[in-house]
C-alpha cells in the first residue's frame, strides 16, 4: 500500500531523552476522547508484536548506525501496515510516541547518518506518508539528562554521551524549521501546564480544520 487513505489523523510526540513528551499524550487521547474521537494510543519502536521485538533489540543490543536505521524502519513498515493504516482509514486518530522523525533526530544527526540517507529509507518504507501533526518536545540536553537519570537505569540510547544528545536535539530543531506547518516546538522549559494547555491548541487547531 503506497497511497493511503486517511480518514483520521495521525499526531506524533517527539523530543530527545527526557524532554517530556510521554506526559502529554495521554492528555490529548482525553481532549480527543471527549470530542468523540476513537483514538489509538502506539509508540515506535514498537506498536505491535514484532515491533515490541524489534525495541527489546534496538535498546538492548550493541550495533551499527546503519542497522539502527534499518530496523527501526522495518519495524515502522510493520506497525504501519498492521496498526496505523488501518485506524486511519477507519478514520480513528492515532496518536504515535515517536515516528520517523526520530530516526532524522536520532540516526540522522546523532549518528551523523545525515538526513539524506534517512529521507531515500523514508520514501521506501512509507512513501507520501507523514504525520498531519507533530509536537516536538524540547529541553537543553543538561536538563533533559537530569530527569532521565532521576527515572533509574539508563538504556544504550539514553546513557550515550551528552554530544550525541545535542546532535539529536538540533536535528530536531532542523526538521521543524524545515517544516514548520507539520512540527510544532513546545518549550518544556516551561511549566507542565503551559505546555500542556499549548499541545491542546494545537490538537483543537488540527480539529478545526477538518470541520
Ligand atoms: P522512547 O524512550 O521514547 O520510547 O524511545 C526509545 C528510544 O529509541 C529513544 O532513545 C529514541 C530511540 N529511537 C531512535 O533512535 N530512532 C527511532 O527511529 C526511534 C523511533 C526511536
Amino acid at each position: 500500500m503506497n497511497s493511503v487513505v486517511t480518514a483520521g489523523k495521525f499526531i506524533t510526540f517527539e523530543g530527545i531523552d527526557g524532554a517530556g513528551k510521554s506526559t502529554h499524550i495521554e492528555a490529548v487521547q482525553a481532549f480527543l476522547l471527549a470530542r468523540g474521537k476513537a483514538v489509538v494510543m502506539t509508540r515506535e519502536p514498537g506498536g505491535t508484536e514484532l515491533g515490541e521485538a524489534v525495541r527489546g533489540l534496538f535498546l538492548g543490543r550493541s550495533m551499527s548506525p546503519h542497522t539502527e536505521a534499518l530496523l527501526v524502519f522495518a519495524a515502522r513498515r510493520e506497525h504501519l501496515e498492521k496498526v496505523v493504516w488501518p485506524a486511519l482509514e477507519r478514520g480513528d486518530w492515532v496518536l504515535c510516541d515517536r515516528f520517523t522523525d526520530a530516526t532524522f533526530a536520532y540516526q540522522g544527526g546523532g549518528r551523523e547518518l545525515g538526513f539524506e540517507r534517512i529521507a531515500s529509507l523514508a520514501h521506501w518504507a512509507h512513501p507520501d506518508f507523514t504525520p498531519d501533526l507533530t509536537l516536538l518536545f524540547d529541553l537543553s540536553p543538561d536538563a533533559a539528562h537530569d530527569r532521565v537519570a532521576r527515572r533509574g537505569e539508563l538504556d544504550r540510547i539514553e546513557s550515550e554521551a551528552a554530544e550525541f544528545h545535542r546532535r539529536v536535539r538540533d536535528a530536531y530543531l532542523q526538521r521543524a524549521e524545515d517544516e514548520p506547518e507539520r512540527i510544532k516546538v513546545l518549550s518544556s522549559e516551561q511549566s507542565k501546564d503551559t505546555v500542556r494547555s499549548r499541545v491542546l491548541v494545537c490538537a483543537q487547531q488540527l480539529l478545526a480544520r477538518e470541520a
